[in-house]
Order: structure tokens, then C-alpha cells, then sequence
């Protein structure tokens, strides 16, 4: 099956010949891909208090050119093919520049195959503040200011991008700070993402606050999101919804195997613990090695209604309960020096566990560094020391 235009326009925004890859694409379609991502991104800057026509002008190698308009404005943005003519804004694009600056990850080359052209001043002007064409020209500026920085990657904060679209992962919660450690470093990649619970719960238009997030967190991603309910209208470019149950292994296993691998699963669903730990059973095979899967949520795993229990904190069948034992898991070779035993998949490629305040983040690898060795000495490890270094001497 051909991946869509998009995921092709991701794939190839960053090879060293995207420019001859483009000539097997309808360069109609790839502009109108290219200008409805960075319509989507002006949500993210600030743009003029009037609508400002932007027009796109993209030269295509032995095809002519492609003209698209963009209006900013405090309606938000539309796109439509077309041209104007006497434009307040010109952006004149060589079509792979237009792909690689839009889907690719950011460089020294970023912004550099395109021009900018402003209208001129129809004649002299009186320079005061009032004057129309002035003020006209002062949004048109904010409007060039605005697409510009919507054409290349978003580089600013997660929490900002929370607050933003409304996401609870900042604000009652505080995981931003803890997902920026842990998936900075896939921002500029081609990340696949799934997250489980889109919110809303069975209204069908509202929830998606942190899939839109991801997807602009994650500017050359595809966005995933699991929910039980129907949530096919918040569907955009780059992000999409499915419907089924996180407590369903089979269902969950065949999504995996029609859209994964994924670099992250995050687990913002029912928090019911049995559901969660049937959901990272079944998923995190499927997660790429150097990935991660992420449980939020876990003070549920304390809450008898929820399937927790506050009192045995060892219990495997709670959340935090299994994660417990995955530390065991990890350190599996050396547990297991001295007996007979069969390595499970999760000690084999949990390599890292991370805890935070009601979040998990479990990094996803190859578990097999070597046990520490049988002659390690058995006496108390300080007694060669300086008797002010012994731990027994006072
Ligand atoms: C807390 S909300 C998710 C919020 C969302 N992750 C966000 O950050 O914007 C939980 C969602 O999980 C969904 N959900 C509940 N049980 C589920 C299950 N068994 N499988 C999949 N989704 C479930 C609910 O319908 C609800 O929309």
C-alpha cells in the first residue's frame, strides 16, 4: 500500500536528491500538503489583527509555477490554489526548498531557497502612524513574521505548546518538564507516536488538547490516538485518531502491526491497572528499540476503584506494582546468576526505568549488559581502607 502524500513528503524532505523524488509527485498536491502544514502551525505565533493575503509562488523544475494563498489573520488561517494580483506578500519558493524547509528537520539551510517581496509604497508616503497604507503594511509585516516562522520547525517549549492547546499535561499535572528530558531529542525526527486515551470521552468533537500538541511538538511526525470512543472529526493531516480498547490485546496487536513500530506509546487511557498493564504487554514489543512508553496517572494504582491497592505495594496486578517488578526485570543477569531461568521479553528489552510523580517512562533497548562476575570479593568491600573511610569505624 503507498503511504500517503504526506508520509512520502516527510520521507523524502530530507535525502540529498528530494528534488528529483518530487518529479514522481503532482507538484499541485505537494504545495497544497506544504501550505496546509504551515497554515496549521500559524496557530502557533502571533499574526496581524486584520486578514493578510500571503502568496505562495513555488517554482517547479521544467513545470512553472505554483501559486497558493495563504490569509493570516484573527479568524485563523485559509489556504486556497490560487493568485492575487497586487498581493501585500510574495514568498517565491523552489519546491524542495518549500519540502525540505516545511517537512524536514531544521539546519543552516533552513529559509535559504526562498525569497520574500513586500508590496512597495504606491508612492511618496507621509510618515504618520495613522496613515492606512502604513498601518496596512505594519500587519502585513506581522503576517510575513508569522508564516515565516510557520514554514520551518517549531522550537519552542512543550509546556508552551500545553497551554496552548489546553493539554493537562501541564497544569494539574507537571509532566512537560519530565517529557522534554526524556523526547527532546526526537524533535527533529520522523517520529511515529501513539497515545492511548483522547479525551472528550464520548463527545465526538471534544479531547485531542495533547495529540495536537505532539503533532506540533513533533513538526516531521505521525500522530496516533486510541480512544473508545469515535474520534474521527479531530482527524488532520499528521494526526489520527482509532477507536478500540486498550484492555483488548488482540485489537490492540493488529493496530500495532498496521501502524507501528513507534519511537513513543504513551499511556494517558482508562488507568484502570489491569487495562494499563494489558496495554504495555501487548504494545511495547512494538515500541522501536531506543523508544520509549510512557504511564501517566499512576496515584490511580493506589485506588482499590481503579484496580489498585494502596496497602500491598508489591501487588503485580497494579500499575506501580508491575513496574516494580520490571526493576527486577532489568536486572535480571544478575538475579539470575546462580539459577536456571528463562529471560522474559521485558527483561530483555526494558533498559531503563524512569519515575516520576504519577508518570512512568520506561526506555525500550536491548537488556543484555553482562552480569557482574561470581569473583567479585564477598568480604566487606571497605575493609582495605583507611580506617577513616571503613563505614564500621565511627
Ligand atoms: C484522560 S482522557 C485522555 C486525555 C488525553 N490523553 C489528553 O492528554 O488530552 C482519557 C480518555 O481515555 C479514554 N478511554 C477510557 N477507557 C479506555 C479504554 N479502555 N481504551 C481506550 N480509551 C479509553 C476515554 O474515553 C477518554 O477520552
Amino acid at each position: 500500500m503507498t503511504a500517503p502524500l504526506i508520509q512520502r513528503l516527510l520521507m523524502m524532505a530530507d535525502a540529498p536528491d528530494v528534488g528529483a523524488r518530487l518529479l514522481a509527485e503532482d507538484p499541485a498536491a505537494v504545495v497544497a500538503v506544504a501550505i496546509g502544514e504551515v497554515a496549521s502551525r500559524t496557530l502557533l505565533y502571533l499574526g496581524p489583527e486584520a486578514p493578510i493575503d500571503v502568496q505562495f509562488e513555488v517554482d517547479v523544475p521544467a513545470a512553472g509555477q505554483v501559486t497558493y494563498l495563504l490569509t493570516v489573520g484573527p479568524d485563523g488561517p485559509r489556504t486556497r490554489p490560487g493568485r492575487l494580483g497586487d498581493p501585500w506578500v510574495y514568498i517565491r519558493y523552489d519546491l524542495a526548498a518549500l519540502v525540505r524547509d516545511v517537512f524536514g528537520p531544521s539546519g543552516p539551510w533552513t529559509g535559504t531557497g526562498r525569497d520574500v517581496t513586500m508590496k512597495d509604497e504606491p508612492g511618496p508616503v507621509e510618515y504618520k502612524p495613522d496613515d492606512p497604507w502604513l498601518v496596512r503594511r505594519d500587519e502585513a509585516t506581522r503576517a510575513v513574521h508569522q508564516v515565516l516562522q510557520a514554514c520551518e520547525p517549531y522550537r519552542g517549549s512543550l509546556t508552551a505548546l500545553a497551554l496552548q492547546f489546553g493539554s493537562d499535561k501541564w497544569g494539574g499535572h507537571w509532566y512537560t518538564p519530565h517529557y522534554e528530558q526524556h523526547l527532546g531529542r526526537f524533535c527533529d525526527q520522523r517520529v511515529s507516536v501513539l497515545e492511548i486515551g483522547i479525551g472528550g470521552y464520548h463527545e465526538p468533537d471534544a479531547g485531542g488538547a495533547s495529540l495536537r500538541m505532539w503533532k506540533h511538538y513533533f513538526p516531521r511526525g505521525m500522530v496516533y490516538g486510541l480512544d473508545v470512543y469515535d474520534k474521527s472529526v479531530l482527524d488532520e493531516p499528521r494526526l489520527v485518531t482509532l477507536r478500540g480498547d486498550q484492555a483488548d490485546p488482540a485489537f490492540l496487536i493488529d493496530l500495532a502491526r498496521r501502524y507501528g513500530p513507534f519511537d513513543i506509546v504513551i499511556d494517558d487511557g482508562s488507568h484502570v491497572s489491569s487495562h494499563v498493564i494489558t496495554a504495555f504487554n501487548a504494545l511495547f514489543p512494538y515500541v522501536r528499540p531506543g523508544g520509549v512508553y510512557v504511564i501517566e496517572d499512576l496515584h490511580t494504582s493506589y485506588w482499590p476503584e481503579w484496580g489498585g491497592n494502596g496497602t500491598d505495594l508489591t501487588d503485580p496486578a497494579t500499575s506501580v506494582g508491575f513496574l516494580k517488578t520490571l526493576v527486577d526485570g532489568l536486572h535480571h543477569r544478575d538475579r539470575i546468576r546462580d539459577h536456571p531461568y528463562r529471560p522474559s521479553y521485558l527483561d530483555q528489552h526494558v533498559t531503563g526505568l524512569h519515575m516520576y510523580h504519577n508518570l512512568a517512562i520506561v526506555d525500550k533497548g536491548r537488556n543484555t549488559e553482562q552480569a557482574n562476575a561470581t569473583w567479585r570479593p564477598r568480604q566487606d568491600p571497605m575493609s582495605d581502607l583507611p580506617a577513616p573511610h571503613r563505614a564500621t569505624e565511627k
